[in-house]
């Protein structure tokens, strides 16, 4: 299987990087502290998916945001296949009205874990398999 790897060090805080994974945008954020923030104060509740959609949890897991990062950490990373779950358009970040991305298409928004909060869109977007080989280093496949 195809699997990319890509050098993160020059995504500072606040910066993100967009990689192609299998003709697929994979986002790659470096979220600031009120992004990682305002994704913890989220209730579960209040979550339009309650399911983590993380391929490296169990398929059960819930959306927490430490289960939408890289985990303890390494939680101000946020990587996420770049495709709204709705009908497959490319979402614009540092967008919408939860601070996160917002899909042009058919205005579906996500807050800065990726999590679906309105719109048509059914789902979290999607976090592939991944994992750091150093700090700067990670495996995406
Ligand atoms: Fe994103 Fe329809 S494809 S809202």
């Amino acid at each position: 299987a195809a699997s990319v790897e890509v050098d993160i060090s020059s995504v500072t805080e606040g910066m993100s990087l967009t990689v192609k994974w299998r003709g697929k945008p994979i986002f790659i954020r470096n979220r600031t502290p009120k992004e990682v923030g305002d994704a913890k104060d989220t209730a579960l509740s209040a979550l339009k998916d309650p399911i983590a959609r993380n391929a490296n949890l169990a398929s059960d897991a819930q959306a927490t945001d430490l289960a939408r990062s890289a985990g303890e950490g390494k939680e101000n990373w946020l990587i996420m296949i770049g495709i709204c779950t709705h009908l497959g358009c490319i979402p614009l970040g540092e967008s919408g009205e939860f601070g996160g991305w917002f899909c042009p298409c058919h205005g579906s928004t996500y807050d800065t874990a990726g999590r679906i909060r309105s719109g048509p869109a059914p789902e979290n977007m999607f976090i592939p398999p991944y994992a750091f080989l150093s700090d700067t280093q990670i495996k995406i496949g």
